[in-house]
């Protein structure tokens, strides 16, 4: 059994891991910020909270991440907490930057000093290519870092940072860069999820329209699910290494409207408008990854297509809303 410390426990990926951790029989320690509804903030560890042991701190202060590493004392560091929206990185940059960037700096310092020879993962993000694309219409390991966005910049920053402790003091360090991934945890204003949802309320009489922004975009998008069983592979590979997480199939926002909608025998031309409010001072038009590398080293691959991701989200909305 190895005690395993996760920030961003409370999240889609941070509860997963969580429940992966626990059925593989580990301890799992994760820090929570303060919240005033402590309820709404917990619920993906309802089932789990009594299993599991939480420790108030910030990424933004480096005396409670201090302090927990040194209480808890782990085998194993997954940093999965961010401020993990891209559009409202454009209107919270310095906050995003404090918390990806400056707080993984944190993170990796407490590290170095207290537990040096746990294991570190870091979940860094396919946002971090951007623009670059290579001619093949992949982005790889080997493919430049061209991010649009404060979210992306920071990914980078933080991905840099672990590289960089790796290199200098010989640490357990990794990156898994991961594509979009998605699932009935996903928070509501991710796009897939707030297609899924606001198809049901439509279904369901509760609204009669969705207000999307560029529906041009093109996302790589597997299973929360999937991707957590993989970070435990790459984190415990002999090697520590950065490696690509993708499903190597990429759909348009259009194309996800389309198979939501339809799933509930509607047609999305009748409901989905733009809205303004949703485009990003800079977009970033296209993903689609080439994961080729993790899965000849640990022998996985994606359990999920986007059609059972969006099945599973509208059915969880509709037994929800109904
Ligand atoms: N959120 C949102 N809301 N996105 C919209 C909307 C809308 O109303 N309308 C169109 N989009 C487009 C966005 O412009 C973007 O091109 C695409 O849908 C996906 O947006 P998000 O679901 O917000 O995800 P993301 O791709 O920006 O970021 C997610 O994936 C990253 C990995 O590439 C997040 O999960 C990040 O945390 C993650 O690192």
């Amino acid at each position: 059994m190895s005690k395993v410390f996760i920030t961003g426990i409370t999240g889609m990926d941070g509860s997963n891991l969580t429940d992966h951790m626990l059925e593989l029989g580990h301890e799992v320690c994760g820090i929570i910020r303060r919240h005033s509804d402590v309820g709404n903030q917990q619920y993906r560890l309802e089932d789990i909270k009594t299993k599991v042991e939480l420790i108030y701190g910030d990424m933004t202060d480096h005396s409670s991440i201090e302090r927990a590493l040194k209480l808890f004392e782990p085998d194993y560091i997954f940093n999965i907490a961010a401020m993990s929206q891209v559009r409202i990185s454009f209107d919270i940059p310095i906050y995003t930057f404090d918390v990806n960037a400056r707080g993984v700096f944190v993170l990796l310092e407490a590290y170095r000093n207290i537990c040096p020879e746990a294991k570190f993962y870091q979940c860094s993000s396919s946002e971090m290519f951007g623009l670059s694309v290579d001619d093949d219409g992949y982005q790889r390991e080997t493919t430049p870092m061209n991010p649009t966005s404060p979210y992306g910049i920071s990914k980078v920053a933080a991905y840099n940072l672990v590289r960089h402790y790796r290199r200098a003091y010989g640490l357990h360090a990794c990156n898994g860069i991961l594509f979009n991934h998605t699932g009935k945890r996903r928070g509501a204003n991710f796009v897939e999820q707030k297609i899924c949802k606001s198809a049901v309320e439509i279904k369901l009489g509760l609204r009669d329209k969705l207000e999307l922004g560029n529906m041009d975009a093109f996302r790589d998008i597997g299973s929360s699910r999937d991707y957590v069983r993989c970070m435990w592979g790459i984190v415990n590979l002999p090697e520590p290494m950065d490696l690509v997480v993708a499903t190597g199939k990429t759909y348009s926002i259009r194309d996800i409207c389309k198979i939501a909608f339809k799933y509930l025998d509607l047609d999305y031309n009748d409901y989905v408008v733009c809205n303004l409010r949703y485009i990003r001072p800079e977009e970033l038009p296209y993903l689609r990854g080439d994961s080729s590398k993790v899965r000849t080293l640990l022998k996985w691959k994606p359990t999920y297509n986007i059609e059972d991701l969006i099945k599973e989200m509208v059915d969880d909305w509709l037994i929800k809303l109904a």
